[in-house]
Formats: structure tokens, C-alpha cells, sequence
């Protein structure tokens, strides 16, 4: 699979065009407790086109970390199934699926660098190669210059960059994000949330963004799936037609309230 870095935005190859990129089918789950059984989530039917950016909000404790985790072949759901790109998901399959956690989780003896490059180490591509690709994204995500820092000597905001250049270094076709930017200061949200959308429109992955934030569900997503409260159910899919490359000004228009407004409206009935 090549990193392509080239300006062009690219289409998602026809071969998988007309197939959903994930597809959850009738996924049930029960999580097993001291305290007995909690139903987490029931009947999600879900499917999401290739090159989509799709977000999932809802309620705490609805299931969407846990809905995230199944599609990433993390946690085996009771009932139902997720497929990618048309094979069943029963392992975690990096190649296929990346994966962003609210925790940066980046390795603190590693420089951003190799942190960035991990994934391909694993895949074994060669050294200079996959340092040459781990810089050009951190150059990307604006981390030109802090190469051979380590976590440690880096701000909260910036290891989020880290880890969302290694989910793209991955480079897998599909990339899911767990409140990715929950941890950060409002303006740091907004830099980061624009920076994703610069590479996400260069490189046309498939997004499934988990957030709490329905302003930046509004502003970066193609589409907004509502799940209910617990048990989390989809209580609706809201399609977001503001136009793209999306600007801040489109937050203050009346569309763009109209969406975020009807968004709420349903997460608050559920409290
Ligand atoms: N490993 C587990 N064992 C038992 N119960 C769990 C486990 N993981 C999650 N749950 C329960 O399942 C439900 C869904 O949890 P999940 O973390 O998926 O929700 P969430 O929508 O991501 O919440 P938040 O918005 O707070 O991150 C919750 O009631 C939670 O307590
Ligand atoms: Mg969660």
C-alpha cells in the first residue's frame, strides 16, 4: 500500500467504490459484569460508504467506544457482525483498520519520529523509507522540527498530532478516532480538527470520529449517526450538506446551528 503525499485529492479505488468500506449488521452487546449482565448495545445496523466521514455521538455510556472497538475487531460482539471493505472483521487487522484512542498512547521511548513510523516498522519496510513517510506527516499535522522529540517533551496537543499522523502513516483504507481531541483546549481542537480534515481530504481515508462536541461533529463530518442512550440504538442519521473545504465562518450561519441544533435536540430527549 503506497503513502501517496501528492497534492491530488484521491478517489477511493473503484474496485471497493460500490461496497461499504464497514458494514455492522445486527450488532447486540452484552458486557458481563460482577453485578450481572449490562446490555451496552442493540440491533446496530450501520453502513458507512468508502471515503466517508462519518460521526458517532450519544450519550456516555451508550456504546460508541464500544461500538469503535468492535469495528476494529478489538472486542468480539455478542450478536451480529462488521465487515471492511466486504471481508469479516475478527481480529484486529492494522493493514485494514487504524485506530485512534482519546489517550495518545504513543510510546514514551520513542521519538515522534519512530512513533510515527512504528506501524511500517512492524510491516517491515525499510528504515529510510518509513522515516522519509513519518516526516512528511509530521510535517503535515504541523510538527515540522520536533522529529526526535520524545512524548514527554511534547504538550498534549501535540502528541494527539503524533498519534493521529501515525493512524495515517498506517495508512489503512479505514480510520477509526475515539474522541481523538477530548483531552485539548478548545482552540487546539479547532487547529487539529481542520489539520485532519487537510489530510483526510488529500488522502480520502474512511473516518468513524466518536465526539462528544456536536460543533465539531457539525463541522467535520459528511454525516452524524445519533445512537440513544443505553442500550445505545441509532436513533437517527443525520446527513450534513454544508459544502467543503469547510471554514469556521459556516459555524456561525444559520444552516449550521439548524444541524447542530437538530443533533442536540435528540441527545437531550435521551437524558
Ligand atoms: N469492559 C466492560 N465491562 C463491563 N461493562 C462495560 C465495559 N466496557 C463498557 N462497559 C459498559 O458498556 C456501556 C457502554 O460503554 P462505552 O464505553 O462503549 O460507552 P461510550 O458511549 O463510549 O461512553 P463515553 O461517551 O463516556 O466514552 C457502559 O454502560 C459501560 O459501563
Ligand atoms: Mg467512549
Amino acid at each position: 500500500m503506497s503513502l501517496d503525499l501528492a497534492e491530488s485529492r484521491q478517489a477511493p479505488s473503484a474496485m471497493t467504490q460500490d461496497q461499504p468500506a464497514i458494514e455492522v449488521r445486527g450488532i447486540t452487546h452484552r458486557y458481563q459484569t460482577g453485578r450481572g449482565e449490562v446490555l451496552a448495545l442493540r440491533d446496530i445496523n450501520l453502513s458507512v460508504a468508502p471515503g466517508r466521514f462519518v460521526g458517532l455521538v450519544g450519550p456516555s455510556g451508550c456504546g460508541k467506544s464500544s461500538l469503535l472497538m468492535m469495528m476494529a475487531g478489538l472486542v468480539r460482539p455478542s450478536e451480529g457482525s462488521v465487515a471492511v471493505a466486504g471481508a469479516p472483521v475478527t481480529r484486529p487487522a492494522p493493514e485494514r483498520l487504524g485506530v485512534v484512542f482519546q489517550e495518545a498512547s504513543l510510546l514514551p521511548w520513542r521519538t515522534a519520529l519512530e512513533n510515527v513510523a512504528f506501524p511500517l516498522k512492524l510491516r517491515g519496510v525499510p528504515r529510510a523509507e518509513r522515516e522519509a513517510r513519518a516526516g512528511q506527516l509530521l510535517h503535515l499535522v504541523g510538527l515540522k522540527g520536533f522529529e526526535h522529540r520524545h512524548p514527554h517533551e511534547l504538550s498534549g496537543g501535540m502528541k494527539q498530532r503524533v498519534a493521529i499522523a501515525r493512524g495515517f502513516c498506517q495508512d489503512p483504507p479505514v480510520l477509526l478516532m475515539d474522541e481523538p481531541f477530548a483531552a485539548l483546549d478548545e482552540q487546539t481542537r479547532m487547529t487539529l480538527g481542520d489539520e485532519l480534515l487537510r489530510i483526510w481530504d488529500r488522502h480520502r481515508k474512511t473516518v468513524v470520529f466518536v465526539t462528544h462536541g456536536l460543533t465539531e461533529a457539525v463541522y467535520l463530518c459528511d454525516e452524524v449517526v445519533v445512537l440513544s442512550g443505553r442500550p445505545g440504538e441509532v436513533l437517527a442519521r443525520i446527513e450534513i450538506d454544508l459544502p467543503r473545504p469547510r471554514t469556521w465562518e459556516m459555524m456561525a450561519t444559520e444552516h449550521f446551528g439548524r444541524l447542530r441544533e437538530q443533533i442536540w435536540s435528540l441527545i437531550r430527549r435521551q437524558a
